[in-house]
Formats: structure tokens, C-alpha cells, sequence
């Protein structure tokens, strides 16, 4: 990756000038602001004079006059008040073409240091109203799971399913007075959901009920069979169909561990971290405390409530445990909604108390709104459920293809889940995971703008011009450019490598989807200005080249985002 490529260099022309710098220092090197200086740019010098009190633009020549890049640049400059510019040469990017192009991880560089890294994400609640959240993490955390096992990490992906809440107390009484086994066939999420929220208004007026409910849950954590086997029934009937939801997105999980994985890991860890004084006794309840924390200071962390209960905390604990100690985690990455930032923090201290070093991470974000900017609704329901959201996608996608010739009417529908389900997770993956976004299905179905079908739709025309090509396509030996937009097609090309590793940086996946965007236009000024089956020559191969590596890096891209493509639409 030319970045790493410059930045090493500039490390070795330090060396070789005999310029000493401060020991954590690593020069910046970044996509270039203004590409009429160069492709690349480095402020290195204006900052290491700084540190070093000379003048910038001097210290700047010194590294020039050191460095050695004519293997990668036709130009080195230095501008303004001491910035260096790189310009590749098209020699580089021609031989970085040639190598992407039959290297499986079309030329992206393993990372430097592969970790183990467990991906905790999607996560919903058996018998509880799921929320948009679960959709975002689902879409993010996949996204990230694909990015990191790419550059070589190794993932563990886990969906720690809210299987053991209080929820269990109304959907079991729910159970034995409201049950309609007809419905519970036909959708089970659905009727468990219709017992909760029917049991949830019940207690609401009625404080027996609640008692009621109660008393079924401590029935069913003390191990009561009856209850033990309608428990097992709701969450084996709701995880089926989570698992074919799974099947539709293409999202995969390595374990399953629900929180009821950890019941009877629970007592004894809390034992434990009272014995050690991590925790302690207060008001009766079990707490954390972060006295020396000014933020969290008056807010402990209840690992065991004064009826003797645990809390998610406890089980967040007891998973930890698990991930370090049993798959020798060296990251967790919790992709969960910014609500839930509190327990993090407290989780995070609570694990650094502990001694237990493993990096943790909370890759929050933010919500998604409707047309009127309120919480997102469907068409028909309240809240939002996955299975309808991605129905109404595919649905609408079909509309979109019915008019389409040459297509059997299966794999119009094959196109239609394509198109429907690679949108929404688009709309997704190409909003910064932080900020609020707007669901809108015209704008994520669009053929024209950032979006999937605009995307999916490059990569259609870049299989068609192989479909025409008689033969089939050889690596050529020679490749030169002749127009501005060969190069800087190529020049994006390189630059997959640096934005897959960007979204690891900061756990970003909108990194990746603008890059893909950018470079759909490019293909897209390129075909506009370069015929490809018309030409002849070296220009002819550099220009299948092109599209080769342009129909790779596109398909590939969007798989790394969780989305598929189509050979024709
Ligand atoms: N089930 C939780 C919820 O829906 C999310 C769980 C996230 N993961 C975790 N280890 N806490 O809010």
C-alpha cells in the first residue's frame, strides 16, 4: 500500500539525513487534500520542526535530498510552509495493477500485527420488542467482522442473545393463560411478542399480575421442570427463525452464546470479586465502585441486586471471563447502541480492576429515523422488525426489476433480494455509525447517488464488457495510460488498501462504502472518456486491466460490507 510504502520511507530518509526523532513519532502520510500538488502529502516536516525548533521548509529539503522513492514517485515537492507531496509514478501504478489483479486479497497488505478479536453484535432479546438497534449492529458488526478477517485478524463472532431477562416472568404466565399455538407455528417472534406486550399491559393495571410473573421467573431460575422446558421451547422456536433472518442477510455467527450460557458462572464470580475487594457490600446490594474516577464516581456498578438477583453487568462479567480465558480474546468489540454507553464505561473499569488487559471496545451508534425524523416505523407495525424491513426491500427492489427483459422470473427475484437487501444494509454502511440517520426507500433504491443498486449497477457494466470480450481475459505483460482517467481510475484502485484498513482504525465501515462510491465514479469518468472493445493494443489490455481490477475491488468491497452482487440487472 503506497501509504505504509511512503511512510517507510520517510522513516529510512530520517535515519539517513540524520535527523533524530522523538521515539513514538511516526510520520503522517495522507491521501493528498488537493491533488493538483501530488497524490499523497506529509506534513512531517512542519511538525518534526516544531519539536525540533528549525525552519520547516529546510528541514523539509533535508528529508527530500535523503529520500528514496524513485521506484514509487515521478515527482517529490515540497509546498506551502513545508508540506512534502507525492506524485506516483505510472510505472507504480501499473505494477501495483498487475499484482492486485491476480493476488487474492487484490494487493491489500495483511495487518502488520493479526490479534484475536471477538465481534459481539446483533444480539437481540427473545421475546422483547426488538429495536432498530439490532438492525444497525447486525449490518456494522458483520461489516466489521468481514473487514478484520480480510487484513488477517482472527475473528470470533458471538451473539450474546438476550435469553434470560425479567421478560421471562410475562412471556411464561403469557404461555400458560394466553397461548395460541397457531399463531406460535406461524411466527413465533410474533406471538411471543403479542403475549409480552399483552401480559406487560395486564401488570400495568393489575399489580397481581405482576406478582404472578414474578413468581414464574423465580420458578424458572430456581429450575422449576415445567417452566424450564416452555423456556427452552421459546427460545430454540425464536432462534430458528433469527437463524433463517441470518441465512437472508448472510450474516454468519461462530457462537451463540445467549446470556443464559452464564447462570451458574454468576454466583461464583461474584464471590469472587468480593473475596478479592474488587467488589463490595453496600446498602445490601453488591456494587463496583470508581471512587477514583470523577465521571463514574457516583455511579457503582450493581453486580447483585439485595434480593440476591445478577444484572447484565454481571453476565457482560462472567462473558468476559469467558472470552479471554476460553478463546484467548486480545479484543472485544461490542457494536451496540450509544444508550448503553454508561455500561460499558462501568464494564470497562470494572475489567481494568480485574488486571485482565484485553482491548475493549464499545463501537456505538446512533439512531435511525423515519421521513418525519421521529424513531423509524414500517408501513404496518409500531416498532421495527427486521423479517418486515427486509421483506418491504425486496418487494420494493422487485418493482424495480419487473420491467427488466431477458430474466426468468426467478432470478428477478434472485436480483430483487440482491438489490433489496444489499440497499438497506448500504443505507446503513454509508452513514457515519454516530450520527442519526433518515430511513428513506427511494433514495437507498436509487440507481443514481451512494447507494447499493448505484454501486451493484458499476459492477454490472464492468461484467458486461467481459461477456462481449471473445475469449477470456489474460493478464497483459505491458500497460501503459494515455488519458488522465486511466490513471486516476488506477490510482483508486490502490487505494482499496488503505481504506479497508481505514475502517479498522476506527471501527468506521463508512470508510470503505464512500471509498467503493468514489470509485464507481471514477470508473464511471473513465468509461465515459476511454472505449475499451474499440481500442487496440496495450491501450486495449490496460484498459481491460482496469476493468478487471475495477469489477474485483467492487465486488470484493461489497462483500466486505455484507453485500452481494449480480452478474447482470
Ligand atoms: N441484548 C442487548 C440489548 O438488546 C444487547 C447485548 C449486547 N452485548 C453485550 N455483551 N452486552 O440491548
Amino acid at each position: 500500500m503506497f501509504r505504509s510504502l511512503l511512510t517507510q520511507r520517510l522513516q529510512t530518509a530520517f535515519d539517513k539525513a540524520g535527523i533524530t526523532v522523538p521515539d513514538e513519532f511516526t510520520p503522517a502520510v495522507v491521501l493528498a487534500s488537493d491533488t493538483r500538488y501530488g497524490d499523497y502529502q506529509s506534513n512531517a516536516p512542519m511538525v518534526l520542526a516544531k519539536q525540533m525548533r528549525t525552519n520547516p521548509r529546510a528541514l523539509a529539503q533535508q528529508i527530500v535530498d535523503a529520500l528514496e522513492v524513485t521506484d514509487l514517485c515521478e515527482k517529490t515537492s515540497i509546498d506551502g510552509p513545508g508540506f512534502l507531496n507525492f506524485t506516483l509514478s505510472p510505472a507504480a501504478l501499473a505494477n501495483h495493477l498487475l499484482k492486485s489483479v491476480t493476488d487474492d486479497h487484490l494487493g491489500v497488505p495483511p495487518a502488520p500485527n493479526p490479534r484475536t478479536i471477538v465481534i459481539d453484535f446483533s444480539a437481540p432479546n427473545i421475546a422483547k420488542p426488538p429495536h432498530v438497534g439490532h438492525i444497525r449492529s447486525t449490518f456494522i458488526g458483520d461489516s466489521l467482522a468481514r473487514i478484520a478477517r480480510f487484513v488477517g485478524h482472527k475473528v470470533i463472532t458471538d451473539n450474546h442473545i438476550g435469553d434470560w431477562g425479567t421478560q421471562f416472568g410475562m412471556i411464561l404466565h403469557g404461555w400458560k393463560t394466553l397461548l395460541n399455538t397457531t399463531a406460535l407455528d406461524a411466527n413465533p417472534i410474533a406471538e411471543l411478542l403479542r403475549l409480552y406486550k399483552t401480559i406487560n399491559a395486564q401488570t400495568k393495571a393489575d399489580p397481581a399480575v405482576l406478582d404472578t410473573c414474578r413468581h414464574e421467573l423465580v420458578k424458572l431460575q430456581q429450575g422449576d421442570p415445567e417452566n424450564k422446558e416452555i423456556w427452552t421451547r421459546c427460545v430454540a422456536l425464536s432462534l430458528d427463525q433469527l437463524r433463517t433472518i441470518y441465512a437472508k442477510l448472510d450474516t454468519h455467527f461462530d457462537h451463540y452464546l445467549g446470556e443464559s450460557a452464564y447462570n451458574d458462572k454468576l454466583a461464583p464470580l461474584v464471590d469472587d470479586l468480593l473475596a478479592q475487594g474488587i467488589a463490595e457490600i453496600s446498602d445490601g446490594a453488591v456494587c463496583i465502585f470508581f471512587r477514583d474516577l470523577e465521571a463514574l464516581a457516583d455511579k457503582p456498578c450493581i453486580i447483585r441486586k439485595t434480593d440476591g438477583g445478577f444484572l447484565y453487568a454481571t453476565t457482560d462479567l462472567a462473558t468476559i471471563d469467558h472470552r479471554i480465558n476460553v478463546w484467548k480474546a486480545d479484543e472485544i468489540w461490542y457494536v451496540v447502541g450509544a444508550p448503553q454507553e454508561l455500561h460499558f464505561r462501568q464494564l470497562f473499569e470494572a475489567t481494568r480492576k480485574r488486571g485482565q488487559n484485553a482491548k475493549l471496545v464499545h463501537i456505538a451508534f446512533g439512531s435511525i429515523l423515519g421521513q418525519d425524523g421521529k424513531m423509524f416505523r414500517t408501513r404496518t407495525g409500531e416498532s421495527v422488525g427486521l423479517i418486515e424491513v427486509l421483506d418491504e426491500a425486496t418487494e420494493r427492489a422487485a418493482t424495480v426489476v419487473a420491467e427488466r427483459e431477458g430474466f426468468t422470473e426467478d432470478e428477478k427475484a434472485a436480483i430483487a433480494e440482491i438489490i433489496g437487501v444489499g440497499s438497506i444494509k448500504y443505507a446503513e454502511l454509508s452513514q457515519n455509525r454516530l450520527t442519526d440517520y433518515k430511513f428513506s426507500w427511494d433514495k437507498m433504491l436509487s440507481l443514481q447517488g451512494n447507494t447499493a443498486p448505484y454501486l451493484i449497477n458499476a459492477y454490472v457494466r464492468t461484467r458486461a464488457i467481459f461477456r462481449k470480450l471473445d475469449g477470456n481475459f489474460t493478464v497483459p505483460t505491458e500497460v501503459s495510460f494515455t488519458d488522465p482517467a486511466e490513471r486516476a481510475l488506477a490510482l483508486k484502485l490502490a487505494q482499496f488498501a488503505e481504506a479497508t484498513h481505514d475502517v479498522l482504525e476506527d471501527h468506521r465501515p463508512n470508510t470503505l462504502a464512500n471509498y467503493l462510491y468514489e470509485l464507481a465514479n471514477a470508473y464511471h469518468s473513465f468509461y465515459e472518456a476511454c472505449p475499451v472493445l474499440r481500442s487496440e493494443g496495450t491501450m486495449r489490455e490496460t484498459r481491460l486491466l482496469l476493468c478487471q481490477a475495477t469489477s474485483q475491488v467492487l465486488r470484493s468491497g461489497l462483500n466486505l460490507l455484507g453485500i452481494q452482487t449480480t452478474e447482470r440487472m
